[in-house]
């Protein structure tokens, strides 16, 4: 059935006979382009309005995670599910349509740290009843491939001389990348694995009256909670120069929000940044690159992609600084916290050698800078 007569005959059901239904299209749309609000009028008046959205192959699971939510959550977290369609070769589901109480709440902490006590919330309830749904995407093998294929662009772009300005990353990027299944090990065994939004930015969120509701579920999947923390802190961060400057305390308020003691320690500051450098591999700096080699998008756009490649760039490097081998960081002469010695010991090796040296849980050479990162979990 056409969209268009899946979602009348949708608006009929609801709003019974006699409306008229005006679609208008939803910005965003990079995962299920076609997104709608209807907005439904009888003789003229609006009596409702909601939003259509196809769901398009593995993104499906976004229907799960919503019935999940909408059966086990101990609190608002996202739009109701009004109901959903299964067509022959397309899902749709209707939600509520939430109307946010400004266009950028994101200049007062208050607004941004609900956000973070959302994610807390989500990351502290069980994830079993949804687990089997999600389980059919392998993240991992996906983040793998995702991440040679931006390693592979950003080299092409290298050698063409069109890399995002500022300090090269090649190496780190590669020995990021060939490290990354060890460094995902490692990021999981710290943090646990929990159900995460998967996609947490700020246009993925809409702020009501003291609540904020996460949107777009459709990379919803079993990780590591600090990916979900570091990718709001991170997007967020990048257009707002307020939640830039209340960084740390945005993850003190997360920590706090878990139930955990708000010391930022330097083990959980590492393993932030592999959660930053993981995002960043999963395609949000391939999407930029790929935007600053087509020849077809705009100044605008291709001015934002490069601040944004290189903010993700800057991730990277700092991943790359604080997990290869090398000796013990010195105190205060560390760019991100980590050693220049360290940094210039390493520049001398191959990239292989690096990366077979970076830090994984258990090491035991003696000039690997610790042994493991300590876990940080909830307690009991
Ligand atoms: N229930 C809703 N209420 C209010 N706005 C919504 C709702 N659902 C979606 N939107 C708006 O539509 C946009 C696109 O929706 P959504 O993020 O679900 O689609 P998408 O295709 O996954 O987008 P993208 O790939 O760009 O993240 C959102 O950024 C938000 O502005
Ligand atoms: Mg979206």
């Amino acid at each position: 059935m056409l969209f268009d007569c899946v979602v009348t005959q949708f608006a009929n059901e609801q709003f019974g006979p006699g409306i008229q239904v005006k679609m208008v299209p939803l910005r965003g749309g990079l995962e299920s382009p076609g997104i709608m609000r209807a907005d439904v009028r009888r003789q003229g008046a609006r009596v409702g309005s909601f939003v259509a959205k196809p769901l398009l192959g593995a993104s499906t699971r976004e229907l799960h995670v919503y019935q999940l939510l909408e059966r086990t959550a101990r609190q608002r977290m996202a739009p109701a599910l009004l109901g959903w369609h299964a067509g022959q070769d397309q899902e749709h589901i209707f939600l509520e349509w939430v109307a946010g109480q400004s266009r950028w709440p994101w200049r007062n902490f208050d607004s941004l740290a609900l956000v973070i006590e959302q994610l807390a919330s989500l990351h502290g309830a069980s994830a079993e009843p949804v687990e089997a749904a999600l389980a059919e995407w392998d993240y991992e093998a996906e983040l793998r491939e995702s991440a040679y294929a931006t390693l592979e662009a950003y080299n092409r772009m290298s050698f063409q001389r069109k890399s995002p300005a500022g300090r090269p990353a090649t190496a780190a990027l590669a020995r990021i990348t060939e490290a990354l299944p060890r460094l995902r090990g490692q990021l999981l065994a710290f943090a646990g694995t929990t159900l995460l939004h998967g996609d947490a930015h700020p246009g993925n969120v809409v702020l009501t009256r003291g609540n904020a509701l996460l949107l777009d579920w459709s990379r919803a999947r079993i990780g590591s909670a600090l990916e979900d923390v570091c990718s709001w802190v991170h997007s967020v961060s990048f257009w707002e120069p307020e939640a830039k400057r209340r960084h740390d305390s945005l993850l003190r308020r997360y920590l706090l929000a878990r139930g955990l003691p708000a010391a930022l320690s330097r083990d959980f500051r590492d393993a932030c940044s592999l959660a930053g450098a993981s995002n960043a591999l999963s395609g949000a700096l391939h999407y930029h690159l790929a935007i600053l080699e087509d020849p077809k998008t705009s100044r605008r756009a291709k001015d934002d992609s490069h601040r944004a490649a290189a903010d993700w760039l800057r991730l990277i490097r700092r991943a790359d600084t604080c997990f290869r081998e090398g000796p013990v960081r010195k105190r205060g002469g560390a760019k991100d916290g980590c050693s220049r010695q360290t940094a210039r010991s390493n520049r001398a090796r191959s990239p292989r050698q690096l990366a077979s040296g970076l830090h994984i849980q258990g090491g035991n050479s003696s000039n690997r800078r610790r042994s493991a990162l300590k876990s940080f979990r909830e307690p009991g």
